[in-house]
């Protein structure tokens, strides 16, 4: 068997995507591992599911550099040292660097339909432009705001009772199993990013 992919997940809040990620990593036969967990903010629920798991951590503020290259050039630095295969943005709230994203392949996750929603708000501006089926998209971060190659989405609808909330979690619930599915699966069989169009599997290798 290959060795376990390497993934380094950058959060910024709770930290479920991230669990989802570490549970799974629990089974050799997934093939990944999570060797460190990055955030942008201290005393967050998701540097202490890492912890919990015996995963490293590290914590780069932005308010602790003098410019923003600075801290760009930082968190590259340390990311690097655990010289990850893929890295996982899974609710980290900065846009990172061209020279972050040259040098790493970096997935993201937005709880909306890409193209549809992009931003802070997927769930809100869902549920105020009344669409009824949203979603999660899975995707590889270019210089955008969740702009860059999809890799897989999963639908949900909108319920007419739903609020930001009801409806962020459904999105939530079917955002990690996407994710973890789909991890999983660059793990094991590869991924190939031909301009906009994204295959996993085989032929991808
Ligand atoms: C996810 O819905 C993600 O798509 C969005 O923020 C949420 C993060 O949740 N950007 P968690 O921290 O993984 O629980």
């Amino acid at each position: 068997m290959h060795q376990p992919t390497r993934l380094v997940v950058l959060v910024s809040g709770s930290g479920t995507n991230l669990q989802a990620l570490l549970d799974a990593c629990a089974d050799p036969a997934y093939g990944a591992r999570v060797v460190a967990v990055g955030a942008d903010r201290e005393d967050i629920e998701g540097l202490a599911r890492a912890e919990r798991a015996g995963v490293p951590t590290f914590v780069r503020k932005v308010s602790d550099f003098e410019t923003r290259e600075g801290w760009d050039a930082s968190l590259t630095t340390v990311v690097e040292r655990f010289e990850p295969d893929l890295v996982v943005s899974a609710g980290f709230m900065k846009l990172l660097s061209t020279e972050f994203l040259d040098r790493f392949l970096t997935l993201n996750t937005h709880p909306a339909l890409c193209p549809a929603f992009p931003g802070m708000h997927g769930p809100r501006d869902a549920l105020e432009h009344g669409v009824k089926v949203t979603g999660a998209t899975l995707f590889v971060v270019d210089a955008g705001v969740d702009t860059g190659p999809i890799i897989a989405q999963v639908p949900v609808a909108v319920e007419d009772d739903d609020d930001v909330a009801s409806l962020h979690e459904r999105i939530k619930t079917a955002e990690r199993a996407m994710l973890v599915d789909t991890v999983g699966r660059i793990a094991r069989e590869g991924i190939a990013v031909d301009g906009r169009r994204v295959r996993i599997g085989d032929a991808a290798r």
